[in-house]
This record gives structure tokens, C-alpha cells and sequence, in this order.
């Protein structure tokens, strides 16, 4: 636990910057249930494995590799099912949905967890820039395969930052998808963080009046791997101010876990949330018009892709 919870207060659901992964879920018995979560090897993933297993749920735990999911499986010790999928390859996607819907389990959960940041120069993958292509285009298409085999009350989770402030000043770059035209390790990253919120928005309009809900959310800042792709002397700093300014990894759980499972969030949907609280993200964050024509953008790109 950092220094800056004992000053943090809790928010109106009763719990705060300071609450834990553990936490917020005591008392949740999630036996029977099912979740997918991506990024399930590292960082506020694996705690959120190790958590949601400790609870009673069977986690579909998806990373890179199998083999990483497979030793974060052996590593937490609950009930899991290890499956493959590289966001950035979508043929990995592809064979991780149908993994899934193999299992025949009706999904109680996504969690859209995992993530790249601040890639130093612009990288591409299908003439796309990696955040945006990574963080949610792999997910959007794995998520909007799925949204039949989600259980009546189905949750998904997204991830995303309070790093979407830092997006270009007119929010997604349409017309640079690409990153060619302008590209800066934060600003993009921001812009992908911006696209997790919108496609959440826009799904929770889609899934209102069935049961099923979709919202997203800002871990707070803690040390993870995230930071690999850094400057060394980020990390540094990083790593010494973590105990006295930053989350713990697991208090950086808390507000995805709290999301999936929480009993009073059974009916919201198409929020944002920090601090296991229901919170607001930027204007950008906030534009059904923005989160219409990104949807529609990366159906298109999905299709492209995949073709
Ligand atoms: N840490 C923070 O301060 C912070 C703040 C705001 C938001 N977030 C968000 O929190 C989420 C989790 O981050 P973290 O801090 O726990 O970082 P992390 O320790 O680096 O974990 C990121 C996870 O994403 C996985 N991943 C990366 N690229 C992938 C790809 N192409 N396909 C599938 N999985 C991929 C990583 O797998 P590998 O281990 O194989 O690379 C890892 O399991 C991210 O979405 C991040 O944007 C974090």
C-alpha cells in the first residue's frame, strides 16, 4: 500500500484509491462463473487472475503465448483455461474466440485488460498504428465476436486510462490511423486509452435492454511492466516513487475486479470508472457521434484484416 492511500478517501460504493483487488470482491462467491481476461500474465492481470480464481471463478486467461498463460495459470492455482491471443495478430484473436466458444460456457465477464504503452517510435501492424491496433482493435474484434456467448447479466470490462486526456486535441485521428501523418509515443497511446472509453459507450448502447452491460475504467498508475517501452530512468523513478505516490498492483486490480463483479454495478452500464467509483472521463470520452464512427471504423479495419 502506497503512502498517498492513507490520505485518499473512499467514493459513495464504499471503497477508494486505497481498496484492494481482495477487497473488493470479499464476500463474492463467483463459483460457476466464467470470465475471459486478456493480459492475464503480468501486472494488474495476473492479479486479477489470481483474485477472480481465489473467488471461486473458472478464468479463460488469455496472453501472447500460451505457454505464459498457461505459468500464470500454475502460478495463481485456480481454476483456469489457458488460451493464446496476441491482440496484434488476428489470427490469434480468431483462434482464441473460437477456443471460447469451444468451451460452450456462456461468459460472465470480459475483461479487456491488456495493453501496450509509449512504443518509443511509431510501429505498425496491417498499415495501423500498434497502440491503437493492439489496445483496441484486438480487442473490439474480440469482444464483439463474443457478445452472443455472454451470460444474460454478461459483463465487459475495459480498460483503459486516465491517459485519454492525452489523445490528439481532436480526440481519434481518423484520418491518421496509420500514425504516418503525426505520431508521439503518449498521444497515441492516449488515443487508444480514448478508444477503449468510446467503444465501451457505444457497445453499452448496443447491449442496452438485453441485461448485458459494458463499461470502462482507469486502473490508477501503478509499477507494472507497462512502463518496458520507456525511457530506463522512468522506471527508475517509477520504481522508487511507487511506494510513497503510486497504487499497489493490488489496489491497480481493484477497480476491474470491482467492475466485473460487484453485485450493485448488476445494472450499469456505459460508465467510467477510477477508484472502484463511478467517475468521468474527458470530452472526448463523452462523444456518442466520436464512439459511432470509431465503431463503424473498426468494423471496417476488422473486416479488412481478417479478409
Ligand atoms: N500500470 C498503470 O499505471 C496503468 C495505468 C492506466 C492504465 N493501465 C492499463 O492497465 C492494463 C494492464 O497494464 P499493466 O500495468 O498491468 O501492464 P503490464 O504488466 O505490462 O501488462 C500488460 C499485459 O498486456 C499484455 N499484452 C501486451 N501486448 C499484447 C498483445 N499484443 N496481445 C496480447 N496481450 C498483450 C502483456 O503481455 P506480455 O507480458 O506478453 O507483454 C501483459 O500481459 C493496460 O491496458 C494498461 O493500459 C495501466
Amino acid at each position: 500500500m502506497s503512502l498517498l492511500s492513507l490520505f485518499k478517501g473512499k467514493g459513495p460504493s464504499g471503497f477508494g484509491y486505497g481498496s484492494t483487488a481482495e477487497e473488493v470482491t470479499e464476500g463474492i462467491d463467483l463459483s460457476g462463473r466464467t470470465m475471459l481476461l486478456t493480459g492475464c500474465n503480468s501486472g494488474i492481470g495476473l492479479e486479477t487472475l489470481r483474485v477472480l480464481t481465489k473467488r471461486g471463478a473458472h478464468v479463460i486467461a488469455a496472453a501472447r503465448t500460451v505457454d505464459k498463460a498457461r505459468a500464470a495459470g500454475d502460478q495463481v492455482g485456480g481454476e483456469t483455461t489457458a488460451v493464446a491471443c496476441d491482440l496484434s495478430e488476428p489470427a490469434t484473436v480468431l483462434g482464441c474466440i473460437e477456443q471460447v466458444k469451444a468451451t460452450g460456457r456462456p461468459l460472465d465477464a470480459i475483461i479487456c485488460n491488456a495493453g501496450i504503452m509509449a512504443l518509443p517510435k511509431l510501429n505498425q501492424k496491417y498499415g495501423y498504428e500498434l497502440q491503437l491496433f493492439t489496445n483496441h482493435i484486438g480487442h473490439f474484434m474480440l469482444v464483439t465476436s463474443l457478445v452472443d456467448n455472454l451470460a444474460d447479466k454478461g459483463r465487459v470490462v475495459i480498460v483503459s486510462s486516465e491517459a485519454h486526456h492525452q489523445a490528439p486535441a481532436e480526440g481519434i485521428q481518423f484520418d491518421n490511423l496509420s500514425g504516418e501523418r503525426g505520431y508521439t509515443p503518449l498521444g497515441n497511446y492516449g488515443q487508444s486509452k480514448l478508444a477503449n472509453i468510446l467503444f465501451a459507450n457505444q457497445l453499452a448502447k448496443r447491449l442496452a435492454g438485453t441485461g448485458k452491460t459494458a463499461n470502462s475504467l482507469h486502473p490508477g498508475v501503478i509499477h507494472t511492466n507497462l512502463t518496458r517501452n520507456m525511457n530506463p530512468v522512468v522506471d527508475v523513478v517509477m520504481s522508487i516513487g511507487a511506494p510513497l505516490v503510486l497504487k499497489s498492483i493490488p489496489q491497480g486490480a481493484a477497480t476491474q475486479c470491482y467492475a466485473a463483479t460487484h453485485p450493485s454495478l448488476e445494472d450499469v452500464s456505459g460508465k467510467y470508472f477510477s477508484d472502484c467509483n463511478e467517475s468521468r472521463p474527458g470530452r472526448h470520452g463523452r462523444d456518442p457521434a466520436m464512439a459511432e464512427k470509431l465503431w463503424e471504423v473498426s468494423e471496417r479495419i476488422v473486416a479488412e484484416v481478417t479478409a
